[in-house]
């Protein structure tokens, strides 16, 4: 037994449902810090969220501001990924470097600063300027608050922890797409208040760096710096019930090799390769198997599945899918813990499969153009009734699992890189689906497009069964064991 798997044994504070139930003095103290973790993670995964789903609202009325024309309402749309894609390319170095919390601090303010950005910009260049900076912000954050709930929650809460930074994201989406609702039964969606809708954002960058100044700094990344009088101070706050000798040594023994942050090169180390495999192989199966075209093109697919009007596909699109996602997602956090991350991965896999397959013999029965005239028809029905069971068996598995997993395959040595890799590679694989979705759509058809992404459920399916180990509650160090003994 590892000494961290001994500090935690028999500790009453540390039962799956003491989080909010600990009783007595030091109880509370626990309870009180491990929120302030949980905050700064649901505000980082807010605003994701957010930002995702915000963008479709405000077009519209970005579009009439500055007569932009196809190209540049792509560039607005889409250079928020590019920004985030390099943010999570320099966030692992940045969470080693200044550590997890002087990282997020900077991720609030680039978030706000973008958000401010975007809200006074007199013309599209600046407007695409400040949707580069808040997506910087976004991808530093994406890294560094999963990475910091990884290493601050107990072992046997760190995937409820994780998944709420996924349950956070839902809520962002779903409050996204219900202030898109509102505004496309304003009577001119065109002269939507869309200043204040991007600028709004900067509400919770403000929110994320003043909750990531009072919060407490990861004890790791302080043993990292061999500041082990600090991290003692911190393990004391946070988790008093804890016996923290023991916890610390067993963080310096998995850093003994090597104290500081490992360099770029060494994520590719052949030592490294499976936690890497595993944790790149889920990020590009979360995306591939087509989340966001749902989540952006949910609109669309509803048109041509008979939704005759803007308010009625709005509608659809918040509760069908926005609100159907966030639901799914507590029940996923209620879960993970207990069930284990093989388990739901699997499960979900199956429903997400069998779901697209449902959609793509719909479309066999939609014709392309007259159907929105129309109103819904059985075939359509049946789509809105497959999408919901796709984003519930989503919301139930890959979407908060892949993130949970990511952050804690690695060892301790390699993570904020490996992590930043793993994110940026989510961010580039849901960047090529949502630009290629139409495309493939207008290529082979919307059937053959969903086949394909049933098919990709099929090949993560076998993948995931032969390739990704349960990590449910074991330490981190205990899963960084089990690649050693099994390579
Ligand atoms: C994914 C996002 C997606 C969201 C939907 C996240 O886990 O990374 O790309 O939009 O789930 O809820």
């Amino acid at each position: 037994m590892t000494s961290e798997a001994r500090a935690h044994k028999g500790d009453p504070l540390r039962g799956p449902r003491d989080v909010g139930s600990a009783a007595g003095s030091t109880g509370e103290t626990m309870t009180r810090w491990l929120v302030v973790v949980l905050a700064v993670v649901l505000v980082a995964g807010g605003l994701f969220g957010y930002d995702q789903g915000v963008i479709s609202g405000a077009l519209p009325g970005i579009k009439a501001a500055f007569s932009l024309n196809v190209f540049m309402v792509q560039v607005v749309t889409s250079w928020v990924t590019l920004g985030a894609l390099a943010g999570s390319l320099v966030a692992g170095a940045l969470s080693d470097g200044l550590g997890r919390k002087r990282t997020m601090l900077l991720a609030g303010a680039l978030f706000t600063f973008g958000a401010v950005v975007q809200w006074t910009a007199p013309d599209a260049a600046i407007l695409v300027v400040g949707r580069f900076i808040v997506g910087i912000g976004v991808g530093v954050a994406a890294v560094a608050a999963p990475l910091y709930a990884a290493e601050l929650a107990p072992a046997n809460l760190r995937g409820r922890f994780i998944s709420s930074y996924q349950l956070a994201i839902t809520i962002g989406i779903f409050l996204a797409y219900l202030v898109n609702a509102r505004l496309v039964t304003a009577e001119e969606a065109a002269s939507a208040p869309w200043r204040t809708m991007l600028g709004a954002a900067a509400v919770p960058g403000l929110a994320l760096f003043v909750i990531a100044l009072v919060a407490p700094e990861s004890p790791r990344w302080l043993m990292m710096k061999n500041r082990r009088a600090e991290a003692e101070a911190v393990s004391r706050t946070v988790e008093p019930a804890v016996d923290v000798a023991a916890h610390l040594d067993s963080i310096e023994l998995s850093l003994r090799k090597d104290k500081e942050a490992a360099p770029w090169g060494e994520i590719f180390h052949r030592e490294w390769r499976r936690p890497l495999m595993v944790a790149v192989g889920l990020a590009v199966f979360q995306q591939i198997t087509g989340i966001n075209a749902i989540i952006y093109y949910a609109n669309q697919i509803f048109a041509s599945a008979g939704f005759a009007t803007e308010a009625s596909r709005a509608t659809v699109t918040t509760w069908a899918i926005g609100g159907v996602n966030v639901l799914a997602t507590l029940i996923a956090i209620a879960f993970i813990d207990q069930i284990g991350r093989r388990i739901l991965l699997l499960a979900g896999l199956i429903g997400m499969g069998a779901s697209l397959a449902v959609v793509g013999v719909a479309f066999q029965f939609i014709s392309p153009e007259g159907q929105a005239a129309a109103g819904p028809t059985t075939a359509g029905i049946v789509t809105v009734a497959s999408l919901v069971v796709f984003i519930a068996s989503f919301a139930f598995s890959l979407g908060p699992v892949v993130w949970t997993v990511i952050n804690e395959v690695f060892p301790a040595r390699v993570r904020g890189r490996g992590v930043a890799l793993a994110t940026a590679i989510n961010w580039g694989s849901a960047y090529l689906v949502s630009q290629f979705f139409l495309s493939l759509v207008g290529a082979i058809g919307s059937s053959m497009t969903f086949w394909l992404f049933a098919l990709f459920c099929v090949v993560g399916w076998v993948w995931i069964y032969f390739t990704v180990p349960e990590t449910k509650r074991q330490s981190l160090e205990q899963i960084q064991q089990q690649w050693t003994q099994r390579t």
